[in-house]
């Protein structure tokens, strides 16, 4: 079986709804640990109240970027895992860590890349009036919310919204579309190829005696 190891920055609901997944038996997939830059993110405590294993790297304790990520990528490789999963991981990461981790560093953006990169993307679909909104998951590159796409879900943008309500919209739809890309790359059927997302067939369940 396939381990991951998931990073956090805050409130952590894209980790609980993996967790989730994992004990529904639906996602075949050890989570080795949960990882914050902040030692006061709240999905810290969720992670370890199931018994998942956590550490904190504080981004604040170092000097800049490349000896933050140097730090993060030590905690990261003790768990040796196959998937580096980021969940609300708000930290901008160096050249240097994406490409250790290349093909095997998946991460969920609030909006349907290319729109909306970067923070307040609510907001920022909502001051643009775009009718239809909702997030992406993608293998993580260099360039900051550009990497590419393995999956992305779609809402409606409703006259009536705010950020709030947006976000709540787009956020029930991360919680399904982040366990279902990384039981793709657990079942071995996710890659990514020089560049290009590669997402074989499901394989055909034996037939039932
Ligand atoms: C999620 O909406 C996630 O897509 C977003 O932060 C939120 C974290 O929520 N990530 C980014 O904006 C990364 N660019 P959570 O901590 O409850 O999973």
């Amino acid at each position: 079986m396939k381990s991951i190891v998931i990073l956090i920055s805050g409130r952590g609901s894209n980790m609980e709804a993996l967790l989730a997944a994992v004990a529904r038996g639906e996602l075949p997939v050890r989570v080795a640990a949960v990882i914050s830059n902040r030692p006061d993110a709240r999905g810290l405590e969720t992670a370890a109240a199931q018994g998942v294993p956590t550490a904190v790297v504080d981004h604040q304790a170092y000097a800049g970027r490349e000896a933050f990520d140097a730090a993060l990528a030590a905690c990261i490789d003790g768990y040796a895992p196959d998937l580096v999963v980021l969940a609300g991981f708000m930290r901008i990461l160096t050249e240097g860590f994406v490409r250790r981790y290349e093909g095997r560093l998946l991460n969920i953006h609030p909006s349907l890349l290319p729109a909306f990169p970067g923070l307040h993307t609510h907001r920022k679909a909502l001051e643009m009036g775009v009718r239809i909104h909702g997030c992406t998951v993608h293998f993580v590159t260099p360039a900051l919310d550009h990497g590419p796409v393995v999956v992305q879900a779609a809402v409606p943008v409703l006259d009536a919204d705010d950020e709030a309500t947006l976000a709540a919209r787009v956020l029930q739809q991360e919680h399904l579309v982040y366990p279902l890309a990384v039981r793709w790359f657990a079942e071995g059927r996710l890659s990514l190829d020089g560049g290009r997302v590669r997402l074989a067939a499901e394989r055909p369940q034996p037939a039932a005696l």
